[in-house]
Protein backbone atom coordinates (compact mmCIF):
# COMPACT_ATOMS: atom_id res chain seq x y z
CA UNK A 1 0.00 0.00 0.00
CA UNK A 2 0.87 3.53 -1.03
CA UNK A 3 0.29 6.52 1.34
CA UNK A 4 -0.65 9.55 -0.21
CA UNK A 5 -1.57 13.05 1.20
CA UNK A 6 -4.87 15.10 -0.26
CA UNK A 7 -4.78 18.89 0.92
CA UNK A 8 -8.03 20.15 0.67
CA UNK A 9 -8.86 23.39 -1.01
CA UNK A 10 -8.94 24.68 3.08
CA UNK A 11 -5.85 23.33 4.03
CA UNK A 12 -7.48 20.14 5.75
CA UNK A 13 -4.73 17.57 5.19
CA UNK A 14 -6.03 13.87 4.93
CA UNK A 15 -4.09 10.26 4.25
CA UNK A 16 -5.06 7.97 2.20
CA UNK A 17 -3.99 4.37 1.23
CA UNK A 18 -3.90 3.18 -1.71
CA UNK A 19 -2.61 -0.12 -4.08
CA UNK A 20 -0.08 0.18 -6.55
CA UNK A 21 -1.80 0.10 -9.66
CA UNK A 22 -5.26 2.17 -8.87
CA UNK A 23 -5.80 5.76 -9.91
CA UNK A 24 -5.02 8.55 -8.02
CA UNK A 25 -8.74 9.57 -8.75
CA UNK A 26 -9.73 5.96 -7.55
CA UNK A 27 -7.46 6.32 -4.27
CA UNK A 28 -8.91 9.71 -3.02
CA UNK A 29 -12.76 8.48 -4.28
CA UNK A 30 -12.16 5.47 -2.25
CA UNK A 31 -11.16 7.11 0.68
CA UNK A 32 -14.75 9.43 0.77
CA UNK A 33 -12.78 12.28 0.14
CA UNK A 34 -15.00 15.78 -2.21
CA UNK A 35 -13.31 17.75 -4.03
CA UNK A 36 -13.21 15.76 -7.84
CA UNK A 37 -16.29 15.65 -9.41
CA UNK A 38 -14.95 12.85 -11.99
CA UNK A 39 -18.10 13.54 -14.26
CA UNK A 40 -17.18 11.12 -16.92
CA UNK A 41 -15.94 8.19 -14.55
CA UNK A 42 -12.34 8.60 -15.38
CA UNK A 43 -12.61 8.66 -19.45
CA UNK A 44 -10.51 11.85 -19.36
CA UNK A 45 -12.77 13.77 -21.51
CA UNK A 46 -14.31 15.86 -18.15
CA UNK A 47 -11.47 17.93 -16.56
CA UNK A 48 -13.46 17.71 -13.39
CA UNK A 49 -10.69 15.29 -11.66
CA UNK A 50 -7.76 18.14 -11.30
CA UNK A 51 -5.49 18.41 -8.77
CA UNK A 52 -2.07 20.01 -8.23
CA UNK A 53 1.15 17.65 -7.61
CA UNK A 54 2.71 18.77 -4.58
CA UNK A 55 5.86 20.64 -6.18
CA UNK A 56 8.35 18.38 -4.13
CA UNK A 57 6.58 15.49 -5.60
CA UNK A 58 6.77 16.69 -9.50
CA UNK A 59 10.34 14.50 -10.57
CA UNK A 60 7.95 11.52 -9.45
CA UNK A 61 5.41 11.81 -12.50
CA UNK A 62 5.73 11.65 -16.01
CA UNK A 63 4.46 14.88 -17.69
CA UNK A 64 0.97 14.65 -18.51
CA UNK A 65 0.51 13.12 -22.26
CA UNK A 66 -1.97 13.10 -25.11
CA UNK A 67 -5.70 13.77 -24.59
CA UNK A 68 -4.88 14.70 -20.86
CA UNK A 69 -2.33 17.48 -21.69
CA UNK A 70 -5.53 18.44 -24.18
CA UNK A 71 -7.83 18.17 -21.51
CA UNK A 72 -5.67 20.34 -18.91
CA UNK A 73 -6.34 23.17 -20.79
CA UNK A 74 -10.30 22.65 -19.78
CA UNK A 75 -9.98 22.78 -16.08
CA UNK A 76 -12.14 25.16 -13.73
CA UNK A 77 -9.37 26.47 -11.92
CA UNK A 78 -6.33 27.66 -13.51
CA UNK A 79 -3.83 24.70 -15.04
CA UNK A 80 -0.39 25.00 -13.65
CA UNK A 81 2.86 23.29 -14.88
CA UNK A 82 1.96 20.83 -11.40
CA UNK A 83 -1.58 20.31 -12.94
CA UNK A 84 -2.90 16.77 -13.37
CA UNK A 85 -6.14 14.94 -13.90
CA UNK A 86 -6.13 12.36 -11.37
CA UNK A 87 -8.10 9.68 -13.41
CA UNK A 88 -4.75 9.35 -15.65
CA UNK A 89 -2.43 8.92 -13.02
CA UNK A 90 -1.32 5.21 -12.27
CA UNK A 91 -0.15 4.76 -8.49
CA UNK A 92 3.83 3.28 -8.45
CA UNK A 93 5.93 1.79 -5.90
CA UNK A 94 7.49 5.54 -6.58
CA UNK A 95 4.60 7.69 -5.93
CA UNK A 96 5.10 6.49 -2.13
CA UNK A 97 4.40 9.93 0.02
CA UNK A 98 2.95 11.53 -2.83
CA UNK A 99 1.11 15.02 -2.21
CA UNK A 100 -1.52 16.40 -3.75
CA UNK A 101 -3.52 19.63 -3.30
CA UNK A 102 -7.07 19.84 -4.75
CA UNK A 103 -8.31 23.13 -6.14
CA UNK A 104 -11.64 25.00 -4.86
CA UNK A 105 -13.63 23.27 -7.28
CA UNK A 106 -14.01 21.35 -10.71
CA UNK A 107 -16.44 23.62 -12.68
S1 LIG B 1 -12.68 11.86 -14.47
FE1 LIG B 1 -13.14 12.91 -16.30
S2 LIG B 1 -11.21 13.55 -16.99
FE2 LIG B 1 -10.74 12.48 -15.18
Amino acid sequence: MLNIEVVMADGAVHEVQAPVGQTLLQAVLNAGLDGFAAECGGCCVCATCHCYIDEKDLAKLASPQGDEDQMLDFTATERRPNSRLSCQVKLEEGHEGLRIHMPDRQY
